[in-house]
């Protein structure tokens, strides 16, 4: 059975807690339901808006599509052998839960991953990424369905093109698609990685001296808990802005007028500056309009909207952030958001 809504509001359904109208909206539950939904004639005349857990855009309007909204569900374990577990997960899962149900049975490999805010499905158009671990590590294929061909096709990891916070989803294949599975392989043998500074100490802080997946995952949950605001409290979509990869030029610019400006390497002359950094030394840290939205307060690279923005006026907070990094550092910062 179809249901098409019309003019329904987002408002629940994005992290940023903005008001905008999908022109028409329904919701997928089976890879079946979304074949049987292509069959009919508005998803012929109407663009098709995939939605899943709305925390990477910022609705600056209403959206004159077709939203269906991914509430394809189910995790199970696929296959096992000497070395891994394959894990298969409907792209409507919450990513989150997804972690954890997978760490409650000993699936380890995402712990560093846990508490980002989105659906399974969202997690590999971006290639979500933290404290040292990016989704393409433990990704093995995902299926999706053409949106207008109705064909369902496999793609294996590099056929997805994963790059920092990218895929060929985001790319080449921009709206063309709708991700309806996805399957991990979590490895039997690997090393935990607490190399990323804040979650050693965090482990200390815990007492905790071998630790496990779920230590790991306890401490990225009090980090990020720590310097993200929670969606459900504050509006947001996590890191507005990519870091900015420089040239060592660049960079070598800056220092000398800060000498301890942080970056980590990507090559031999090229360096990834944190935007947090940029936007905070502009001055932008916890910075409010209105008493209503502005920059966060304990991370310059996350926009919040505290009560009633418009996602316009945050467009427009971006657009002079952007300015004013561009005249003062020389850098182009490249939004991370998908702006609607
Ligand atoms: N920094 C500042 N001021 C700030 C924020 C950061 O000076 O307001 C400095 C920090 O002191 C540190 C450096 O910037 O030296 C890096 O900061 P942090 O560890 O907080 O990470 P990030 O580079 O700002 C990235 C990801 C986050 C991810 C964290 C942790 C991007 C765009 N963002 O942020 O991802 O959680 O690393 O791995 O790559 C997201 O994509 O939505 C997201 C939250």
């Amino acid at each position: 059975m179809v249901l098409i809504e019309e003019n329904k509001s987002l408002f629940g359904l994005n992290t940023f807690g903005l008001q905008a109208n999908a022109k028409y909206f329904t919701e997928i539950y089976s890879p079946a339901h979304l074949l049987d939904l292509l069959s009919y004639k508005i998803t012929k005349q109407e663009n098709i808006f995939p939605l899943g857990g709305g925390s990477n855009i910022l609705l600056t309007k209403d959206v004159d599509a077709l939203v269906v909204y991914n509430q394809i569900k189910g995790i199970n374990l696929s296959k096992e052998d000497d070395d891994f577990f394959y894990v298969e997960a409907g792209a409507g899962e919450n990513w989150h839960s997804f972690v954890q149900y997978c760490l409650q049975n000993d699936w380890f490999g995402a712990e560093n991953l846990s508490l980002i805010p989105g659906s399974v499905g969202a997690a590999p158009m971006q290639n979500i990424g933290a404290y040292g671990i990016e989704l393409k590590e433990v990704f093995d294929y995902l299926e999706t369905v053409n949106i207008k061909t109705g064909e369902v096709l496999k793609f294996t990891k590099n056929e997805c093109e994963f790059g920092y916070r990218t895929s060929i989803f985001k790319t080449s294949l921009k709206g063309q698609t709708i991700i309806t599975k996805v399957g991990f392989k979590f490895s039997k043998n690997r090393l935990l990685n607490t190399s990323y500074g804040a979650i050693e100490q965090e482990l200390q802080n815990l007492k905790v001296d071998s630790p496990t997946p779920l230590d790991v995952s306890q401490a990225v949950i009090n980090i990020r808990s720590s310097k993200l605001p929670d969606p459900k409290k504050i509006g947001n979509s996590g890191s507005f802005f990519k870091n900015p990869v420089v040239s060592n030029e660049v960079y070598e610019n800056i220092l000398k007028e800060y000498p301890s400006a942080p970056h980590y390497r990507v090559s031999e002359n090229e360096v990834k500056v944190p935007a947090g950094w940029l936007i905070e030394t502009a001055g932008w840290k916890g910075k409010t309009f209105d008493n209503r939205y502005g920059v966060h307060k304990n991370q310059a690279l996350v926009l919040v909207n505290y009560k009633g923005a418009t996602g316009a006026e945050i467009f427009d907070l971006s657009e002079k952030i952007l300015q004013d990094i561009k005249s003062k550092f020389g850098i182009e910062l490249e939004r991370e958001v998908n702006i609607i």
